[in-house]
């Protein structure tokens, strides 16, 4: 079978740096613990635990004096202080798009703007940047859901920055509703380059297969971005978190795969499932 993989794709700059980072800790330091999973790729965690690592939920389940790691997504300045004061060592792997989206929300925040993300609210990333926010912040979906995150109030001015793996038409429709009721918008656009690289490569890659496989982790925020493209994009497309799960009924019929991976696929299993692909 012929495979075409989507370039680029895979781990992206962010969550390999965390990744790099968390691993030379382990190596050292042979027990790190992680506030929440460092990447959305269930394989890849249980790889990591092997080596020493420690997932809890919460900054009050790490025991005092341990080394905490503080994944690509980012926390809050609150959460930040708690690990110093709690921890022997903090290792920031803070993604720096994250970085500079929190930055940004701040900055709006300290000029007296309303803050608004697109974004979604239950989402890591987007709890802690809505920690640099004094004042009134909301999260917003999409468009639709505009008027209720605003909570009827009419605001003279807004500011709005994107989750950093935002899809760019949703975050353009918000802006663009936006500007029509608000009379001072203020925009960043905090989605990050991978992220639009990534979702480019997809949207090229569907007219030239017969279906695409999209393969990332269930809880993988891009990935699902990812899948929703090629489908959005004409392609059949199926969403896969392991080789394991590929539906050979559906690969049948079909002379061309195109392949996509989330941002924290790692390169090991991209490869396993091209190989098993080109031995189709
Ligand atoms: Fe960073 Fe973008 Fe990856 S924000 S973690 S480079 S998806």
């Amino acid at each position: 079978m012929k495979v075409l993989v989507a370039s680029p794709t895979g781990l992206c700059f962010g969550v390999r740096r965390a990744i790099e980072a968390l691993e030379a800790t382990l190596e050292e330091r042979g027990q790190v613990y992680s506030l929440g999973s460092p990447i959305h790729n269930p394989q890849e965690v249980e790889r990591l635990k092997a080596k020493g690592l420690v997932v809890v939920d919460e900054i009050d389940q790490v025991p005092p004096g341990v080394t905490l790691f503080i994944r690509a997504h980012g926390v809050s300045p609150q959460v930040f202080r708690e690990a110093l004061r709690r921890c022997g060592e903090v290792i920031d792997g803070t993604c720096p798009f994250v970085r500079k989206a929190q930055e940004r929300a701040m900055v709006l925040s300290d000029e007296g703007y309303p803050v608004l993300i697109v974004g979604d609210g239950e989402h890591p990333e987007v709890k802690g940047i809505l920690g640099f926010v004094n004042g009134f912040a909301a999260v917003v979906p999409h468009r639709g859901r505009l008027e209720e995150g605003l909570n009827g109030r009419r605001f003279q001015k807004v500011g709005v920055l994107s989750q950093t793996t935002q899809k760019l038409e949703v975050f353009s429709d918000v802006v663009k509703a936006l500007v029509g009721i608000v009379p001072e918008v203020r925009v960043y656009n905090t989605i990050c380059s991978a992220t639009l690289e990534r979702q480019r490569a997809v949207c090229e890659l569907a007219s030239s297969v017969h279906g695409i496989v999209v393969m990332g982790g269930r809880n993988s925020a891009n990935t699902r971005k990812l899948y929703q493209i090629a489908l959005e994009s004409g392609a059949q497309a199926v969403w896969i978190e392991h080789p394991d799960e590929l539906d050979y009924g559906w690969l049948a019929d079909k002379g061309s795969i195109g392949l996509a991976a989330g941002g924290s696929t790692p390169d090991w299993l991209i490869r396993e499932l091209i190989e098993r692909l080109e031995k189709l």
